[in-house]
């Protein structure tokens, strides 16, 4: 018969009446939020367009009120990190002189500067066209930020006819990105530029 260790469970209890710190209580909260935002992707079951409505109107609420170019670039990205199902990297590269230089992102770090017309970046912000690469590693000239991204979208940004930058995403998932993620993406900076305009960015 086999015999029963008697060595005592390892006690996950906490101390009674410790208090949770308020570090421990607001990383709750941000996990919390964070896993609303997942639901949300979740709960649109696969339908795109609904999922990037939901996007416009959580935008909006994020941009209400606040005009500081970074912050709300910062806040973009990780709604787009948080919300968009197998993303590895999401954010900015805005236009200084003739080349793109890193901005507000989630994800690895990533290179600094991209000149016009390198890399998938380079190439949407000369054509001025939003670009998906189904895979990357067929693209001539990809740059290569983090090994695990395996397809990606890259989308301009204008004031007007003023190139700013591109939104940038990963996937680590080939053929991840389609015309609705373009559309919906597109809507999306749509809303983020209309509501920076004016601001001399
Ligand atoms: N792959 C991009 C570089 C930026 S990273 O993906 C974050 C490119 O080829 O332009």
């Amino acid at each position: 018969m086999a015999s029963r260790s008697t060595k005592p469970a390892k006690s996950t209890k906490r101390p009674s009446g410790k208090k949770i710190s308020a570090a421990a209580k607001k990383k709750a909260l941000t996990k919390r939020s964070t896993a609303k935002l997942r639901a949300a992707a979740v709960n649109t079951d696969g339908n795109k367009p609904k999922l990037y409505a939901s996007l416009v109107v959580q935008l909006l609420s994020l941009l209400k009120g606040e005009h500081d170019f970074v912050a709300n670039a910062a806040n973009f990205s990780a709604l787009l990190f948080n919300s968009l199902p197998n993303v590895n990297w999401a954010g900015f590269y805005f236009l200084q002189g003739d080349e793109l230089v890193l901005g507000p992102f989630q994800g690895n770090p990533a290179c600094v500067r991209i000149p016009m017309g390198k890399g998938v970046c380079g190439v949407a912000a000369q054509q001025c066209e939003t670009i998906i690469v189904p895979n990357v590693h067929e693209f001539p000239g990809h740059i290569a930020c983090d090994v695990a991204s395996n397809s990606e979208i890259v989308v301009p940004l204008f004031d007007g006819e003023r190139l700013l930058g591109v939104l940038d995403l990963d996937s680590p998932t080939i053929g991840r990105f389609d015309d609705q993620d373009a559309e919906g993406l597109n809507e999306l900076v749509t809303v983020f530029v209309a509501h920076e305009e004016g601001l001399g960015v």
